[in-house]
């Protein structure tokens, strides 16, 4: 894997960086050692200003280059959450934090970032200003919202964001650059349907809610198969069931169905909350039972990258590798860093992480062998979008 020669010689510093986060995963919002810990290096590293307590446990820095007259500002984001899953891997620096790990790899995230930081307040080998974003609350928290709506893009004068996700699957290193829409729109929802409990042995007497919660399940699958255009992406899944009963013989008062919304593009997403409302609704009067909707918060746009910002982070990753990117279909799983694109330009890669378990499996780690990669890629982003003349 070829990278830049100065990240060669601090890789072993990085991979013990990216183990100490790993061992101390912090989720959402509570990422108080994490951000000491970047922040203590950014000092360190003679970083122009950096700030913490930014969206609560968020950290940003500031690194101009040698020269500023482009008046130019690119942001690197890298976020800091763990995840609340207990880990299984049986690594010697496995997490500490009971039911808490890093199963997305975004130790490894903060640690590629921080290793670019490093470089480039050594060396500042370009005309205009990084800021350095190391994010809270990724997974399902609003962090990039929050970061915004404290006023990321003016405090800092961002032009364009570059962010960058590890990708199990795609071979160790490799890059993966997409223009337009690279991962989808997510949004989470539950559906309560009530009836009217009873005896098992006495369905006539009641109004079965299993029966019409089990039915609007099927009917929403129509959804996706029959009123999105085949030529969108789209899935509807129900990931959780549960009524108020927990025995074998009584019909249960209440169902709660919760489920997750994927698309890429917006009227998809408003058509199947349309279609959602009618066979919702519709399906549970067909059993005389009543079903409604809660939209839960926190749901993101589709990820976009700008063509023009998807070419510069091609031009950055051949430099690194020497090799064209990957080609790769566009992605299910959603990112909040979606909203930072939403902002500004901006493009979003992702890293291959080898054939690891996937992500948000109790068995996934990052691939440290990848760290000096990825840190490569920010540094020479730095370099060739604001190459000095
Ligand atoms: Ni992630």
């Amino acid at each position: 894997m070829p990278v830049q020669n100065r990240f060669a010689e601090f890789a072993d510093e990085l991979t013990e960086w990216r183990r100490d986060i790993h061992r101390h995963p912090e989720i959402r919002f509570e990422e108080n050692r994490t951000a000491a810990f970047v922040a203590e290096r950014l000092q360190a590293f003679g970083c122009d200003e950096v700030v913490t307590g930014f969206a609560k446990t968020g950290v940003v820095a500031v690194i101009k280059g040698r020269e500023t007259g482009s008046g130019r500002t690119l942001g690197f984001r890298a976020d800091m959450d763990a995840l609340p899953i207990t880990e299984a891997t049986g690594l010697d620096y496995a997490s500490e934090n009971a039911g808490k790990m890093h199963a997305c790899g975004h130790d490894g995230h903060t640690t590629m970032l921080l290793g670019a930081a490093k470089y480039l307040a050594e060396t500042r080998n370009f005309d205009g200003t990084i800021v350095l974003i190391f994010q809270p609350a990724e997974e399902g928290g609003g962090g990039a919202r929050l970061m915004l709506e404290e006023g990321l893009v003016d405090t800092f004068g961002i032009d364009e964001f570059y962010g960058m996700h590890n990708w199990p699957g795609i071979e160790a290193g490799q890059f993966a650059v997409l223009e337009g829409p690279l991962m989808s729109a997510a949004g989470g929802f539950s559906i309560t349907v009530k009836g009217k409990g009873g005896h098992g042995a006495m369905p006539h007497m009641s109004v079965d809610t299993s029966l019409a919660a089990s039915n609007i399940v099927l009917a929403l699958q129509s959804i996706v198969a029959r009123n999105v255009n085949p030529l969108r992406s789209a899935v509807i899944s129900i990931c959780g069931m549960r009524s108020d009963t927990d025995t074998y013989n009584v019909i249960p008062d209440t169902v709660e169905l919760k489920g997750t919304l994927r698309f890429f593009d917006k009227d998809v997403g408003k058509l199947m909350l349309e279609r959602m409302e009618a066979v919702v609704s519709n399906t549970a009067a067909a059993y005389g039972a009543v079903a409604t909707i809660d939209h839960l918060d926190g749901g993101v746009g589709p990820t976009v990258n700008d063509v023009q910002a998807a070419g510069h982070a091609a031009v950055a990753a051949r430099a690194v590798t020497g090799q064209e990117p990957v080609v790769i279909d566009p992605v299910m799983p959603a990112e909040d860093f979606s909203e930072m694109l939403e902002a500004k330009p901006g493009c979003y890669v992702f890293i291959g992480n080898g054939p690891s378990a996937d992500l948000h499996n109790p068995h996934y780690n990052f691939n440290d062998e990848i760290l000096p990669v990825g840190a490569s890629w920010f540094a020479t982003m730095a370099e060739t979008r604001m190459s000095l003349k």
